[in-house]
């Protein structure tokens, strides 16, 4: 029997998962890690955390199987996009990651858009200056920290971090290097005119590879920490989004899929560059070599759940742990007696400001329509609703560029809810599926270690042969009618907000 490992370092944690050949999971870890906000808007992660969950997760893996590490013939690595790692020569880590969700780049991105100009930027990097993205987290470094800028010597993702620790190259890959904004998209290699303009030096970067190519091998001093094999391939793997995407099947036109974690993503597949010109969705290289993907984000999505869930649901906490179920589980229940719309309270999601179709890092989180008629019921279930217009809000973006979405699949930590799940399909209004696998991004980067290794022989069929699909969960005609009297409404707040959420960022 032969293996392939998976390693998807998420926001909240690293999940480590150990596949056979046929995509079965024979052995999973997830070990969590603290997310600091030294500031409102600003979030930190430690790059040595990923690396000890990381170690953790393939300890445990080896050990629970039981397995001989020579029998994992590749290892994939996936993550949270945009986070930006910064190493001096001798590879330490020279301060904390500014991670995907920190906000604090505005007038960073302000730079970038004036000097790369903004269409031009949107031509090479597929999408506007934007604060979650890489560059203008470089630009916040240099023009705050000079003295950590000077010191720096290469530049790299979260999970490209791993990958050297893992294998001691500086390289990533296409479809996580799209989220740096140095990226030429289009053309899938660093853009020597943006780098240019923002003054950055490309010797920074890591070498870019496809997805599925092999960038290095287990050395001696991960095999001794980890219990890897020396030698152990280790393919490009992807963006968590990507990597999902591999995971769910979605690598072929006309499929989609929703993730509800940390963040939402609502992405499709497309074998053209299509890139939205007003730059509201992010179209980035997919894991499939030669093709991209077209997808907008909600920026607390699980996140907005997760916050709800740690500051007012202890009662909640409890009772699971007596139960043993996840709290997420109980709140289930409870969203579930509450009608849709809550009794007219809605809520935007913008704990950490917006991504799609808002682009505006000032906004912030709203209850709407509170009355002392609400509970704490009927706030849970208003977060679970704003996520979901807010996801449709992605979805319109994209149906408005023509991008064909003919089966829309559902993911992450809020997909395996049938609550959540059925919010989707009403709000949407087409059947929404899951896929029999609920490893998603770990095993679509197993998968592109299977394909860096030869044992499959392209991502596509891969797919093809390993991903199984459940039945669809309908749309009700009546909750959609229902659902789309709240949504015409909930669109209309962010326009109404828009100039006092700015005033209220600049107390
Ligand atoms: C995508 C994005 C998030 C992160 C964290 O652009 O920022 O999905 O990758 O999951």
């Amino acid at each position: 029997m032969e293996y392939l490992l998976g390693i998807d370092l998420g926001t909240s944690g690293t999940k480590t998962v150990l596949f056979d050949l046929e995509g079965v999971p024979v052995a999973s870890k997830t070990v969590e890690y603290p997310l600091y906000q030294p500031q409102n808007g600003w979030a930190e992660q430690d790059p040595l955390d990923w690396w000890n969950a990381s170690v953790e997760g393939i300890k445990s893996v080896l050990g629970e199987s039981g397995i001989d590490s020579s029998l994992i013939k590749g290892i994939g690595i996936s993550g949270q996009m945009h986070g930006l790692v910064l190493l001096d020569k001798g590879g330490n880590v020279l301060r904390k990651s500014i991670i995907w969700c920190d906000q604090r780049t505005g007038a960073e991105c302000e730079e970038i858009t004036q000097k790369v100009g903004a269409s031009r930027l949107i031509e090479i990097t597929a999408n506007p200056a934007l604060t979650g993205f890489t560059a203008s987290k470089i630009l916040w470094v240099k023009n705050h920290e000079p003295e950590v800028y000077e010191k720096t010597a290469h530049i790299l993702l979260p999970k490209d971090y791993v990958r050297y620790m893992l294998t001691g190259e500086f390289a990533t890959e296409v479809s996580d290097a799209s989220g740096m904004q140095l990226l030429d998209v289009p053309g899938r290699k660093w853009s020597d005119e943006v780098l240019a303009k923002l003054d950055i030096d490309k010797a920074l970067l890591a070498k870019v590879y496809e997805s599925p190519e092999v960038t290095g091998a287990v050395c001696q001093k991960a095999a001794e920490v980890t219990g890897l094999k020396k030698g152990t391939v280790v393919a490009g793997g992807a963006g968590d989004n990507a990597a999902a995407a591999v995971g769910t099947g979605t690598v072929v036109d006309g499929k989609a899929f929703t993730t509800l974690g940390t963040s939402g993503v609502v992405f499709a597949h497309t074998s053209k560059v299509s890139i939205d010109p007003a730059g509201r969705v992010h179209t980035f290289c997919c894991a499939v070599p030669g093709e991209w993907h077209v997808m907008g984000v909600t920026q607390a999505a699980g996140l907005s759940l997760k916050w709800f869930r740690d500051n007012f649901c202890n009662e909640e906490i409890l009772a699971a742990k007596g139960m043993n179920k996840d709290p997420y589980y109980i709140m289930d229940a409870q969203a579930e007696r509450i009608p849709i719309g809550c009794e007219r309270l809605l809520y935007l999601p913008y704990l950490m400001g917006e991504r799609t179709p808002h682009l505006d890092p000032n906004c912030r989180g709203v209850f709407f329509g509170l009355s002392a008629l609400h509970t704490k019921q009927h706030l849970l279930r208003a977060v679970m609703e704003g996520v979901t217009y807010s996801q449709r809000d992605s979805l319109e973006v994209l149906r408005g560029m023509g991008i064909s979405i003919e089966e829309m699949y559902a993911c992450g930590g809020g997909g395996s809810s049938p609550l959540w799940r059925q919010m989707l399909a009403d709000v949407f209004g087409c059947p929404v599926k899951t896929v029999a696998s609920k490893e998603g991004p770990a095993l679509g980067v197993a998968i592109l270690a299977g394909v860096a290794a030869g044992i499959y022989a392209s991502v596509p069929e891969a797919c093809c042969s390993i991903i199984k699909t459940n039945p669809a969960q309908n749309p009700v005609a009546e909750n959609s009618a229902e659902y789309e009297k709240f949504y015409s409404v909930y669109k209309s707040l962010y326009p109404a907000l828009k100039e006092n959420f700015a005033k209220l960022s600049s107390l």
